[in-house]
């Protein structure tokens, strides 16, 4: 059956609100499970695997996580149900940016909740986790899920970037719970939710509270896995629609033969985004950061390895390409962060005010002359001005640069024309074009595969829940394999965490997962540069397929394909 979604809307403006035909479509879909979960409720067995420990910090974490350390790890297989005859009534909510397959997360929760019992009821807590404080939530019904199975976005609460992680904060919560009832709660986020979501797990397990609580992995940027999450949601449609502009733009300037394309990709500070980019489209610069890190490259650097390859290919006649970017570069540019550095410290407190007070781009040129070192002086003065000016103006509440906001494609572009003026033998035509592909990814319609992986999610989520367990990360592995192979199960979030510097003091965190640049994906890149630098050699992924072969409509990344296939 389909449902409007905008039926408020129909009444007051008298105009018949539609839904695509896909999104008519995609109501139909029925997701993908794993086996294990496929066979009815009443066959789904658990098993215990090895008690886990942090994957550092061992004694540290485990002093901070005295109730939920040291779990199992834990499989689903198929045998009789042994779980708890238990109605519950579960919290869910949706933490941080956007990812595709978030409404298929809280399907699966929703149907596995009702497939063991009509009376369970699934709470949507309202624009993150505000929504846990504020008390603020919807009960779902059938109806109101239906309209957002295998749809893109998280309009079906909402999300927010607030932080659950203070003990007020905890006692808040705990008691709403307690009111209402609560029987667990979702945390449906990043590495930062996940890290808040076994903190309140070990402080509802501290007050015998009888609330479970329960992540699953989020974030496009693809930098929340590790050697028990293979991949987060929403990573596999988002880079499939950039690397569907990607190609479409590549196709375009083969066709114009006139333009070379700066296009930078979201992602925040890892690169992972872009290279799977890069492996889907071979385009002819993909800068990593993690490399620019290691080899600790400065912005010349990077804008004579970029030039090389506008060199080669104009010798060849090909005054056109393709670069990409990832969204965090200039933060791992060794120069470029000690001058961000500075510049917060330097416009910390009332500075700021001073600084702000000046009339004129001139005089506040002058005042960071006066203020930042020579050498953090020297890059900034190598930095087009509208990049300069990105540095002071755009500013995060706690007053730091908004690194994101910075236009490093607008950026490179200036620096490798102003390279190629020096190079003597440089004989062709440069003229750049720019692109930023970010919002664009995060809401698409689920891929089959996100779709399919998401509902898994939360459908283990609530196996998870039934069977008692706290302090979990939602586990479906296997990914490179066809849905029915998948494994499912659940990883202790104390397992994944480690000790790290955070704001000035120390805190138990889960690592993020940075670009291994002895990973196959990375290897699998760095064989192939060289050859897409010089030559034309795009590949055109063309849009995401809903329907049609599996081959073409189950595709997983080439990351995966690369790092679990032979
Ligand atoms: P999460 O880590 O919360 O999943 O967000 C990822 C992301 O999309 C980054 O790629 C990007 O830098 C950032 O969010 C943008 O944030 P905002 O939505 O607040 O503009």
């Amino acid at each position: 059956m389909v449902f409007y979604h905008c039926k408020k809307e129909t009444k007051r403006g008298g105009n018949m609100s539609k839904l695509s035909p896909l999104q008519i479509e995609r109501y139909k879909y029925t997701p993908k499970l794993p086996k294990t979960l496929s066979e009815g409720i009443s066959n789904i067995s658990v098993e215990e695997g090895n008690v886990t420990q942090s994957v550092d910090d061992q004694e540290t974490v485990k002093s901070l996580f005295p109730n939920t350390y040291g779990k199992k790890e834990i499989t689903f297989v198929k045998g009789e149900n042994t779980s708890p005859d238990k109605v519950q009534k579960v919290g869910v909510i949706l933490s941080g940016g956007q990812a595709p397959g978030g409404h298929n997360v809280i399907s699966g929760l929703y149907d596995a909740l009702k497939a063991i019992n009509p009376e369970n009821e699934l709470y949507g807590f309202k624009k993150g986790p505000i929504g846990l404080i504020k008390d603020d939530f919807i009960v779902f019904t059938d109806e109101y899920i239906d309209q957002f199975r295998n749809t893109g976005g998280f309009d079906i609460i909402g999300s927010g970037r607030d932080k659950l992680e203070t003990t007020e904060q905890f006692e808040i919560v705990a008691e709403m719970a307690k009111r209402r009832g609560l029987t667990a709660i979702v945390i449906i986020g990043g590495d930062d939710s996940n890290t808040n979501a076994a903190v309140l797990a070990e402080y509802f397990a501290a007050h015998d509270s009888g609330v479970q609580v329960i992540g699953c992995p989020k974030t496009i940027d693809g930098d929340l896995k590790n050697e028990d999450i293979e991949a987060s949601f929403g990573f596999d449609t988002a880079t499939k629609t950039y690397s569907e502009l990607i190609g479409n733009i590549a196709r375009d300037a083969n066709s114009a033969k006139k333009y070379w394309h700066f296009i930078k990709v979201m992602g925040r500070s890892a690169s992972h985004v872009a290279l799977e980019c890069a492996l889907e489209t071979q385009p002819n610069v993909c800068i990593i950061s993690e490399e620019v890190a290691q080899k600790k490259m400065s912005l010349n650097q990077i804008a004579d390895y970029i030039a090389d390859s506008v060199e080669r290919r104009a010798n060849k006649g090909l005054n056109f390409g393709i670069v990409v970017i990832p969204e965090g570069v200039v933060e791992f540019v060794p120069e470029v962060s000690a001058l961000i550095n500075e510049i917060n410290e330097v416009l910390a407190g009332s500075n700021a005010d001073e600084f702000n007070a000046l009339p004129t781009w001139d005089e506040k040129f002058v005042y960071i002359q006066d203020h930042l070192s020579n050498e953090s002086f020297s890059t900034l003065e190598i930095l087009p001005v509208g990049i300069q000016q990105q540095l002071f103006m755009d500013r995060d509440p706690h007053g730091n640069v908004q690194v994101s906001l910075i236009e490093s494609e607008k950026l490179f572009s200036a620096l490798v024309k102003t390279n190629l003026e020096r190079r003597e033998n440089y004989t062709g035509k440069f003229s750049a074009l720019h692109h930023f592909f970010g919002y664009e990814g995060r809401c698409a319609f689920p891929s089959n595969f996100d779709a399919d992986y998401c509902y898994s999610l939360g459908y283990n989520a609530t196996m998870l829940i039934q069977y008692g367990y706290n302090g979990y990360l939602s586990k479906v592995s296997n990914l490179s394999k066809p849905a029915s192979e998948w494994h499912a199960g659940g990883m202790p979030i104390t397992k994944m965490m480690n000790i790290e510097r955070r704001h000035g003091e120390d805190k138990p965190v889960i690592r993020k997962a940075l670009v291994e640049l002895d990973g196959k994906p990375f290897k699998y890149f760095a064989q192939n540069r060289d050859r897409w630098a010089e030559e034309t050699c795009f590949v055109y992924p063309g849009a995401i397929q809903y329907y049609g072969p599996a081959e073409v409509c189950d595709l997983t990344t080439k990351t995966l394909e690369l790092e679990h296939n032979e």
